[in-house]
C-alpha cells in the first residue's frame, strides 16, 4: 500500500476567491503575489444576476468540492431595530444575505456535483 509521510501535501489546492472590486488591491488579490498558482480572482456582487451567471459560464466545466458563501452585509446603522428600519434598508439586507447566497447555490452547484 504506497504511504506518504502524513506532513507532506499529497494534492496542491486550488482556491478561487471573489471580490466585488476586481480593480483594486484587497487582501484576496495579495495572495496572488506569493501563491499565484494556487489562487484565482474572479469579480462577483452576489446581488447581481448576471454576475453569478458570468462567474459560472467562466467555471463551468471545472470541478470543485466546497463552496463557501460567506459575504454578507448588516445594516448601515447597526443601532436600528426592526421597529425602525426602513423597508428599502430591510430588503437590501435581505436580497444581500438570504436571497443572494441561495442564488449562487443554485447556479453554481453544477460545479460541484461529482458525476460516478
Ligand atoms: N462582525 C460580527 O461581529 C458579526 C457578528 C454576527 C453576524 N455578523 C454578520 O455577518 C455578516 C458579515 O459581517 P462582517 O462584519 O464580517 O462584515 P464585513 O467585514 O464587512 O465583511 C463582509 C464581506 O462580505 C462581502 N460582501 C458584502 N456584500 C457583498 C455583495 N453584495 N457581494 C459580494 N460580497 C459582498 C464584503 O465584500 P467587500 O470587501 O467588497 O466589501 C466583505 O468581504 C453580516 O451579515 C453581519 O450582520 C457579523
Amino acid at each position: 500500500m504506497p504511504s506518504t509521510p502524513s506532513h507532506e501535501p499529497t494534492s496542491t489546492i486550488l482556491i478561487v476567491g471573489t471580490v466585488r472590486d476586481n480593480e483594486s488591491q484587497t487582501p484576496l488579490r495579495d495572495l496572488l503575489d506569493g501563491y499565484g498558482d494556487r489562487v484565482e480572482v474572479e469579480r462577483l456582487d452576489i446581488t447581481e444576476l448576471d454576475q453569478i451567471t458570468s462567474l459560472h459560464d467562466r467555471l463551468a466545466g471545472r470541478q470543485f468540492d466546497m463552496l463557501f458563501v460567506n459575504a454578507g452585509t448588516a445594516n448601515i446603522n447597526q443601532a436600528e431595530t426592526i421597529a425602525d428600519v426602513s423597508m428599502e434598508e430591510f430588503v437590501r439586507v435581505m436580497i444581500t444575505n438570504a436571497l443572494s447566497p441561495m442564488r449562487v447555490i443554485e447556479n453554481c452547484r453544477i460545479l460541484f456535483l461529482r458525476t460516478a
